[in-house]
């Protein structure tokens, strides 16, 4: 059969050709030991050319996956198993009952290590600093601190600096949508933003429908708030799932809807355009309003960036809600919600609470934004994360015992690890921190302590030596508590 690679998807061409050989050695087509196809006929096949063969085959050997034997061609290496992590984890199936979440000192456990030098960082979904844009965000911040000083060094008041809006606003033309500068309100980190938002659309009491994973701090802010959380079943590759919300809907009292819908966290799933559709028209329906968590939006690993529910959103019912903690700099905490017909409820809850913000970081924001280096760096950065987690991914399987499911993320830098049943994923990560390897446990996903044989791994980090003992040595921790479990 002849695929074209083109027509395959988006993407560098080359990292088509080796998602196509992975795709081959997963389903077990390539066996380890097999010969993979020529260059200049896999070139032929997929129609691009050989160079571009050759830059993928150079990437899969980087990958462990291919071994080139001079004189003969590549094969695909011995050590290489398909059966394992080639499975994605199965969609979650909940119990539909609001309940009350309470977490306790785990949150502190992760946070704790999450900036220590000395601990692997697999456990909280935090960036290194090093694929970060330092120097430009730091040029940009000495300008602004140099050329205004008096407004660099003054209150900033809600809705937040007028520029830095507008840059915010001006960039979701790209996806076709026109935003408001003035509907902008800008935030401390996204962590705010979904924060104020809960604020703003419920009251103590209320029910809150989140995805099942979902990340932990909603969790956190539905316990903190008195609020109740409903989990609605959903699936690795598309998310949320949209009948399990309906019939929930259908059967209780939602105020809010709380979802990541593009490369969720802790799933990497998108909701097709198709379903963010459908979502806003059932919410728009029943009047419940949809917080949709974007911060991982601009980190697709194919061509295309997904839409935002926002795009399909006709009553001012969505608030959207996003920062650069994941992309420019998770310390200067600016983060912002589109908050449309909440907005002057929300900038009250934000002066009730905050009163006003740093200047600096929005002002040096607003100029790095405006400069333009910030589309050249996602380019960088988007390829740099996929190479990690595709890395990470291979790894994971290639070490973890037989029966363990890896999700396969389009985007973001997360992977969630289904270990083999029986496996206290608990447990496994207090063995790990006891070895300076830091891991997020599944339960922490959930407001009823489902997951409890999940793991959710960091991929934020550049692949090293350290990575590749701690990834080994988290197999070895595996195979040992099976052995225990008999
Ligand atoms: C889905 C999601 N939303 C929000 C946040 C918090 O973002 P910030 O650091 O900008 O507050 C994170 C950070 O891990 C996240 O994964």
């Amino acid at each position: 059969m002849t695929v074209s690679v083109s027509a395959a998807g988006e993407g560098f061409l080359y990292d088509r050709v080796s998602r196509h050989i992975l795709d081959l050695v997963e389903k077990g087509t390539l066996k380890p030991g097999d010969r993979a196809p020529s260059l200049r006929g896999l070139s032929r096949q997929l129609r691009v050319s050989i160079t571009t063969v050759n830059q993928a085959y150079a990437a899969l050997q980087q990958l462990g996956v291919l071994r080139v034997r001079p004189q003969s061609g590549y094969y695909v290496d011995a050590q290489v198993s398909h059966s394992q992590g080639s499975q994605v984890p199965r969609k979650t199936t909940v119990s539909r009952q609001p309940r009350k979440v309470r977490f306790g000192e785990l949150f502190e456990e992760i946070f704790s290590v999450a900036n220590d030098p000395q601990v692997v960082p697999l456990g909280a979904a935090v960036p290194a600093i090093e694929l970060m844009p330092v120097k430009g965000l730091l040029r940009a911040t000495q300008r602004a601190a140099t050329r205004q000083p008096e407004r660099a060094m003054s209150y900033c008041f809600p809705p937040g600096d007028e520029e830095l809006r507008h840059e915010i606003a001006r960039r979701y033309m790209d996806l076709g949508l026109s935003v408001d500068p003035a509907s902008v309100v800008i935030t401390s980190g996204c962590s705010e933003a979904l924060a104020l938002s809960l604020q703003t659309v419920t009251r103590r009491g209320d029910i809150v429908a989140v995805e099942s994973p979902t990340y932990f701090s909603v969790l956190r802010l539905i316990e903190r708030m008195g609020l109740l959380a409903v989990e609605i079943d959903s699936d690795p590759e598309t998310g949320l799932c949209l009948d399990a919300l309906e019939a929930a809907i259908e059967t209780m009292e939602i105020k809010a809807v709380v979802a990541v819908l593009n490369f969720s966290n802790p799933l990497g799933s998108v909701m097709p355009d198709a379903g963010k559709r459908r979502l806003v028209a059932m919410l728009e329906q029943a009047n419940i309003a949809l917080i949709e968590d974007d911060i991982y939006g601009d980190l697709h690993f194919g061509e295309q960036r997904p839409a935002i529910a926002k795009s399909f959103d006709q009553k001012g019912l969505v608030l959207t809600c996003s920062s650069f903690s994941k992309t420019i700099a998770p310390g200067y905490r600016i983060g912002w919600v589109i908050a449309d017909r909440y907005r002057d409820d929300l900038i009250e809850w934000k002066q009730a609470t905050s009163s006003a913000m740093c200047s600096l970081p929005q002002i040096a924001m607003a100029d790095y934004l405006r400069s333009g280096a910030y589309e050249r760096h996602l380019v960088r950065l988007r390829s740099a994360y996929r190479s990690q987690v595709e890395k990470m991914r291979f790894m994971l399987a290639r070490t973890l015992p037989a029966g363990t499911r890896i999700t396969n993320p389009q985007g973001g830098f997360v992977l969630w690890v289904e270990l083999p049943r029986g496996i206290d994923a608990l447990e496994l990560v207090n063995r790990a921190l006891q070895e300076r390897i830091s891991l997020t446990p599944g339960m922490m996903f959930s407001a009823t302590r489902k997951f409890r044989n999940f793991v959710r791994i960091n991929c934020g980090h550049p692949w090293d030596a350290q990575i590749e003992k701690a990834v080994e040595r988290l197999g070895e921790l595996v195979r040992q508590m099976m052995a225990e479990n008999g």
